[in-house]
């Protein structure tokens, strides 16, 4: 979709007057894409039918994968919007088989620990229906890992503001672009990750937020079959209705 390219531009004396934050920052128009009303719906359409067919895989295949794809994705999570425009992330791409060996091995470490005696029998009961276990052969089979990271106050960093939040949102177009390109991913989180700092030569100001195993599923990889709520479970209606069921010709616009 083309984006109008603008440069910054310095408003007429109306246009500070009507602007309720700091008059020095600079300003330049709204970037935008050109969606035709009549386009919009089957756009969305499809974005939507696209997502639902992202399942998080366990089983990759070993065929490779073009670089320029995780670069895109993690230009795409880099547009992410964050507390204070902080940018409080940073994104490890792993393809070394000895760092993948390494990264298997240690979280295999924990994940033993967290199996055996970490995790209470409740949470071990929610897992079940997913068919997990201590083993993490994903991170070798896998042609790239990437270890996303929260950057937090450091020598080199200023003080965040909602840094998981903002990593979290990034995460989620990271995962979106990947899908988008025909790509399988597993949003992994090994407890604890600090032993990730010193794998990927990281500094202590950055935490390790999640692991991220990206490939093609393997010919004959199966997912768990489990649901999702409905959306009349999720949704709250604009005048307040709850479990309603969704009427997408009720406008909530006006
Ligand atoms: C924050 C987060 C942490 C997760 N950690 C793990 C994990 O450590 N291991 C794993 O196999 N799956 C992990 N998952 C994947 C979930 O189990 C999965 O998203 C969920 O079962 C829904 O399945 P779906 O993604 O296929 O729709 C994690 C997901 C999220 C969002």
């Amino acid at each position: 979709m083309p984006v109008r390219s603008t440069g910054p531009v310095v408003p007429s004396r109306v246009g500070w007057s009507e602007l309720t934050c700091n008059p020095r920052h600079r300003v330049r128009p709204v970037p935008r894409q050109q969606v035709q009303a009549e386009q919009a719906l089957a756009r969305s359409r499809a974005f939507l039918e696209a997502m639902r067919t992202r399942r998080t895989v366990r089983d990759f295949s070993d065929r490779p994968v073009s670089y320029e794809l995780i670069r895109n994705a993690v230009a795409t999570a880099a547009t992410a919007p964050s507390g204070a425009n902080l940018q409080p992330w940073r994104f490890v791409v792993v393809a070394d088989p000895q760092r993948k060996r390494r990264l298997r091995a240690a979280a295999e470490q924990e994940e033993r620990a967290f199996y055996s005696s970490r995790a209470s029998a409740e949470w071990l009961a929610a897992l079940e229906p997913l068919g997990t276990d201590w083993r993490k052969p994903f991170l070798e089979t896998a042609p790239y890992v990437i270890v996303v990271f929260e950057v937090h106050k450091g020598p080199r960093s200023p003080r965040p503001y909602y840094a998981k939040e903002s990593v979290g949102i990034a995460v989620g177009l990271l995962l979106a672009s990947l899908h988008q390109a025909g790509l399988a991913t597993l949003t992994h989180t090994p407890s604890p990750m600090r032993w990730l700092n010193e794998i990927l030569d990281r500094p202590a100001e950055e935490r390790a937020f999640v692991v991220v195993p990206v490939g093609y599923a393997a010919e004959d990889a199966t997912v768990p079959d489990i649901g999702r709520k409905r959306l009349d479970e999720v949704l709250i209606l604009p005048d307040g209705t709850e479990g309603a069921v969704l009427d997408v010709r009720r406008s909530w616009s006006g």
